[in-house]
């Protein structure tokens, strides 16, 4: 028993021998993995390193790098007849017919019925949207006091033409100024956007062609609907985004006989006369501004990193209307939900404002509403009869009212925040000479430093304290003093 004990404890005693060694053994094997794996953990941080720095690299490309623009076809047609070639520039004259007029009024009869229904609460405000009362307000005016015969006469105050470009009637307003031999007569483009309309200059346009004292020149102004907007026809198929009414506007100019001259935008107009001063830069003798922005990536991350790092620097002088950060957030999250509705499903709400007048001067004033002032809203009449008189407003819902618009005219949204044109083509600078005009509500805005990664040659630009993103509506005044002042300068540049 006891050897047998022993043997055991020897065996014991080889076994324990045997585990020590292979205990060295292994942990010299382990150390040989454990420097394998070491090196390769520092090979990897190496690598990863290396990785991060490539990412940053790429990151960085993407963001300054300068794409080719897309293909330019000056041809493409739009229309259903790819085969009519009308070069004509025809009279036009806007109507609003008895049966419109009565239509209208029926209309009306019927949201009065539901007017109950629709009652707003006592003091919100417009921060549900338009107030049922001053909406009231609004609409009775348009029933008893929008007196339609001398509004359509006004409207027609200025000539109005059709002409056919790339297979669609383009609408447009033509006003010649009256001056001697000595002043120079210059052709200005005029670009509006969404939900404006030629209308927006009617008060700019007899200050622009007036010849002025300090000034040896006067505008000629073409003031075109875009295509799908109020008399210009829209396209039959998809496609037709801003890049693509560039050509059809530079197009335009040259059938008016230009091949050289001035452009004003705001909204899509700033866009559309921004991509016409990329793709044509040689046409475009000057290019001002009332909608300042830089959409491109990098942009947009500035304007994010420098709100968290240093509003102050990155805001460069306009740091009030970039920033807070957090405030402006909420305010795009709040106000964007019709770009958003718009660039997804313009049909589903355009079949909505194509219904009824009233559907349609309600979704077009709240927007009158809070790009005007973004405090409007705290206000009970929406602030909207500080800024415009009723008749005013009128007149453009009426434009799209009259002309069965509203739809084509929300598909520029689709068209061109569906593509990816709109960042390539932000990403190309042009030399054009540039003037920005800055109200202080405009919505989005950007400080001199962004603009000149795009436009190079940015001769300067001017910051008001008042006024929103209808510069040339509500502001006609300080609109056409500043294209005065941009012109002259974009004349001495040269
Ligand atoms: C007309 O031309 C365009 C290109 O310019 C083309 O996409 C379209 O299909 C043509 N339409 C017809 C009816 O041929
Ligand atoms: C915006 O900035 C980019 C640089 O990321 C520049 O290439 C582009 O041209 C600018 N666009 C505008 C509209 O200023
Ligand atoms: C904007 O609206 C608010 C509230 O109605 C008003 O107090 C403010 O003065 C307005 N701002 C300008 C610049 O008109």
């Amino acid at each position: 028993m006891s050897k047998k004990t022993k043997n055991k404890s020897v065996n014991v005693n080889n076994l324990d021998k045997n585990e020590k060694s292979k205990t060295t053994k292994d942990s010299s094997k382990f150390k040989i993995v454990f420097g394998v794996f070491a090196k390769i953990i520092s090979y990897l941080f190496v690598i990863k390193a290396l990785f991060t720095i490539y990412c940053i690299y790429l990151v960085y490309v993407s963001l300054t790098n300068v794409p080719d623009l897309p293909k330019v076809d000056v041809n493409v047609r739009w229309g259903v007849d790819n085969n009519t070639h009308d070069t004509r520039i025809r009279p036009y004259r806007v109507i609003f017919s008895d049966a419109m007029e009565s239509e209208i009024r029926a209309l009306f009869e019927d949201y009065r019925l539901m007017e109950r229904k629709i009652k707003s609460f006592k003091n919100t405000a417009w921060t549900y949207g338009v107030h049922s009362d001053a909406f009231a307000q609004f609409f009775s005016h348009w029933i008893f006091k929008y007196k339609f015969r001398e509004r359509v006469k006004f409207l027609n105050k200025y000539d109005h033409f059709l002409t056919n470009i790339q297979g669609l009637d383009i609408h447009f307003v033509r006003v010649k100024p009256k001056a001697d031999k000595n002043v120079k007569v210059v052709p200005l483009l005029l670009l509006h956007g969404w939900p404006g309309s030629v209308r927006e200059f009617y008060e700019a346009i007899p200050l622009l062609t007036t010849p002025r004292p300090d000034y040896d020149f006067v505008f000629e102004v073409i003031a075109p609907s875009l295509p799908g907007f109020v008399f210009s026809e829209a396209p039959t198929r998809p496609g037709l985004d801003t890049y693509e009414m560039a050509i059809i506007m530079r197009n335009l100019m040259r059938r008016l006989g230009y091949t050289q001259y001035y452009i004003q935008g705001g909204d899509f107009g700033h866009m559309i006369g921004s991509h016409i001063a990329t793709i044509f830069p040689s046409e475009v003798l000057g290019f001002h501004t009332n909608f300042p922005v830089n959409t491109s990536k990098l942009s947009l991350l500035t304007w994010l990193l420098g709100g968290l790092l240093w509003p102050s620097y990155f805001g460069n002088g306009i740091e009030d209307r970039m920033y807070p950060l957090k405030d402006k957030m909420e305010f795009y999250l709040e106000e964007t939900g019709y770009s958003h509705l718009q660039s997804t499903k313009p049909d589903t709400i355009g079949i909505v404002l194509t219904d009824s007048p009233v559907a349609l001067g309600s979704y077009i004033l709240d927007r009158f509403m809070i790009f005007t002032n973004h405090t409007n809203k705290f206000e009970d009449e929406g602030g909207i009869d500080k800024y415009y008189d009723f008749d005013k407003l009128l007149d453009n819902i009426m434009l799209y009212w009259v002309s069965g618009s509203i739809t084509t005219s929300l598909r520029i949204y689709k068209e061109t925040f569906a593509g990816s044109r709109l960042n390539n083509l932000a990403q190309v600078p042009t030399s054009v000479p540039t003037w920005a005009l800055r109200l202080k509500y405009e919505l989005f805005q950007h400080p001199d430093y962004m603009l000149r990664w795009k436009y190079t040659n940015l001769l300067g630009s001017t910051n008001l304290d008042y006024g929103g993103h209808f510069a040339a509506f509500e502001r006609p005044k300080d609109f056409s003093d500043d294209v005065f002042k941009a012109v002259k300068a974009f004349r001495n540049f040269k």
